[in-house]
């Protein structure tokens, strides 16, 4: 009898756990189009709940690398030299609700902004055929890695190296399209490039939030296309040109700064929809936390170019800049309470030649607009 191949079982397991007895297009492209056969022999298992990763390795440990790739975690397969992750294999429940959302039909084609590993894009070709799928990756490299991935899988899927936020491919346009790296704004281009009543299923997030997918329907003349957040909590990597880094505070940021005692405290802000929505209000604005030795929450900063604020111990406000950041963040997070705290998928997005609108409930009620 022959013995069973070593993943076999750990893929069995995570099948039962995505999709039980179901018998779904997703169930049968997982079986497909085989996770292992697009993680590299050495790469990092992200843990959602550790801020480090571990280092895996199909020659030394080949249980542990098998174990992690078909874990529901996100496998880190690019680094850059800060150790910011810049390419991974997502994270397989969000990889299945975001194609639930994109919901392709047999006979469509795809465009997917973000190849990465090209798992995602052979989920897509092992149900519509891969002559129905095209990909885009900014990186050179692993552009190459995942067109060689596919095509060993008998997936081979067209993937173009460029930056996904241009209209790239000459096959455009598609019935749907799929990001797999987040935005802050969507660009015209993905409209351009989806046809008339098309879906187009990206994660989405404000600088401050670590957002939600988002699921627009381009409209009938093709001029725009609008629709709501779905799935709280996805973190993606960033769009690479849609990045931003927070500069260090002026060494004598206390000095400088205005002194205010706070009307709200952390657990105000920080609250699941509240902070989605302060996010969507406040645009531009980084937060993070500085903890203290028993790991609670010292400090809570928040930067915006040139504009900065800290809150002290929920007792002391500081803010230094043209930008009044933490005014900014009481005054969303007392809108969001007059609105009767709206949950995150209340809110929506139509995307226009000219703009990002964002809206609560209904497209005509804007609360938010950027120009494009
Ligand atoms: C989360 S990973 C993609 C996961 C991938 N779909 C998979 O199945 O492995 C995000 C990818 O988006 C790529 N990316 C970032 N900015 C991009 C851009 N402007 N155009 C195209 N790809 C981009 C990154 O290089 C990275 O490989």
């Amino acid at each position: 009898m022959t013995e069973p191949a070593p993943w076999l079982a750990a893929k069995q397991a995570l099948a039962d756990d995505l999709f039980g007895e179901q018998d779904s297009w997703p169930a049968r492209a997982f079986n497909r189009a085989s996770r292992h056969t697009f993680i590299p022999p050495r790469a990092l298992h992200a843990w959602p709940d550790r801020s480090t990763m571990d280092q895996i390795d199909l020659a030394a440990d080949p249980d542990g690398w098998y174990r992690a790739v078909y874990s529901d975690h996100v496998i880190v397969t690019q680094q850059d030299k800060t150790g910011r992750s810049t390419s991974s294999c997502s994270q397989p429940s969000m990889v299945f609700a975001m194609l639930t959302q994109l919901d392709p039909q047999p006979g469509e084609r795809v465009l997917e902004i973000g190849t990465g590993t090209g798992w995602n894009a052979g989920l897509l070709a092992a149900y519509l055929g891969a002559d129905q799928v095209v990909s885009v990756e900014v990186d050179v490299d692993l552009a190459e890695q995942a067109s060689g991935r596919l095509r060993a899988a008998g997936l081979p899927v067209r993937v173009i190296t460029g930056d996904g936020l241009s209209r790239v491919p000459d096959e455009a346009p598609f019935d749907r399209l799929i990001s797999t790296a987040t935005v802050h704004t969507v660009p015209y281009a993905w409209v351009q490039q989806t046809m008339r009543a098309g879906v187009i299923v990206t994660p989405w997030r404000s600088d401050l939030d670590s957002g939600a997918i988002l699921s627009l329907m381009v409209a009938g003349d093709g001029a725009s296309a609008s629709g709501n957040f779905t799935d709280i909590g996805s973190s993606f990597m960033s769009i690479r040109t849609q990045q931003f880094t927070a500069p260090d505070a002026p060494t004598n940021f206390t000095e400088l700064a205005t002194t205010s005692v706070p009307a709200i405290g952390p657990e105000d802000l920080f609250g699941e929809h509240a902070k989605f929505a302060i996010g969507l209000l406040v645009p531009g604005c980084l937060s993070w936390f500085d903890y203290n030795d028993e790991g609670l929450i010292d400090t809570v900063w928040l930067c915006a170019a040139d504009s900065w604020a800290a809150l002290h111990l929920a007792t002391t406000v500081h803010q230094y800049g043209p930008r009044r950041l933490w005014d900014e963040v009481e005054s969303a997070y007392h809108w969001w309470v007059e609105q009767d705290r709206p949950a995150y998928s209340r809110f929506g997005v139509t995307v226009t030649r000219r703009q990002q609108q964002v809206w609560l409930d209904t497209p005509d009620q804007i609360v938010t607009k950027t120009d494009a």
